[in-house]
């Protein structure tokens, strides 16, 4: 029996849509960025060149384990050893899995991608549905795990931007525009990482009075607050990360050197 929008459950309207806006145009937009970040952050992450300069290193190779790093990027050691490619595919599961799972993402690309459905009040194409009840979308239901992994992750960020602040020979008290590239990135990763609804549900779900959890009903409140904009910190962050990258990118091809403030 069909579940879609021509089940014999719900109303027979044979127009597409009703709608008079241009409904159409966020998920356009949601498609052309995607597809941009996909194909940039693909070549990056198996061009495996270019993403350390002293002391910046790419958000999409960090942390750096493999013993194929460039010398200076691996400030937690080398513990997965020989990698016969970049390094930057064994830590990008990790964000890359946390987004995709994401229940924001979710919507913005069923909508663009899959049509499912392509906005409110607009048919789908689809015959059936059965939503993240099967594989292979039942495995969306492990973005909670993602999450902890996102945390690590955006912990070495910061840990690579304190690093951000010493200078080519080790000193501290250095500060680029690179640094202050740096800090804004992790900064929006935080408020994206923390504004997750998995984290939300780590805070304070499963708790049955409130009242007698005022720390972790203060922390959810914080979540809570954070959560009302988790679509922009979803969009912003991604763009962060990005231009992280590509900054550090341009400075390894010395393209030109990073402005120095102290
Ligand atoms: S819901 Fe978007 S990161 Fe968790």
């Amino acid at each position: 029996m069909s579940t879609g929008v021509t089940g014999t459950g719900r109303a027979q309207v044979t127009e597409k849509t009703l709608r008079q806006d241009r409904w159409w145009l966020a998920p356009l937009a949601t498609f052309t960025v995607f597809t941009a970040f996909i194909v940039y952050s693909t070549w990056r992450a198996v061009s495996n060149a270019n993403y350390y300069d002293t002391p910046y290193l790419s958000p999409f190779y960090s942390p750096c384990l493999s013993t194929e790093c460039v010398s200076g990027s691996s400030d937690f050691g080398t513990p997965i050893g020989f990698f016969p490619l970049s390094p930057a595919l064994i830590i990008l599961i990790f964000p890359l899995g946390f987004r995709l799972t994401c229940y924001y993402y979710r919507k913005a690309y069923y909508r663009a991608f899959w049509f499912s459905p392509p906005a409110c009040a607009v048919a789908e194409p689809h015959g059936s549905y059965t939503g993240e009840t099967r594989f292979p979308l039942i495995a969306q239901n492990i973005h909670r795990y993602f999450w902890y992994a996102a945390m690590l992750v955006t912990s070495v960020l910061t840990f690579d931007t304190v690093l951000a602040f010493r200078d080519e020979d080790g000193d501290w008290g250095h500060m680029g525009l690179g640094t202050v590239i740096m800090i804004i990135n992790v900064t929006l990763l935080w408020l994206y990482t923390l504004s997750c609804h998995s984290c939300r549900h780590v805070m304070g779900g499963r708790l049955r009075h409130f009242s007698k959890h005022p720390v972790r009903y203060r922390v959810w409140g914080l979540a809570s607050k954070l959560n009302v904009r988790h679509a922009q910190y979803a969009w912003v962050s991604l763009f962060s990360v990005a231009l992280t990258d590509l900054y550090i990118y341009l400075l390894a091809t010395g393209q030109f050197d990073d402005p120095r403030f102290f």
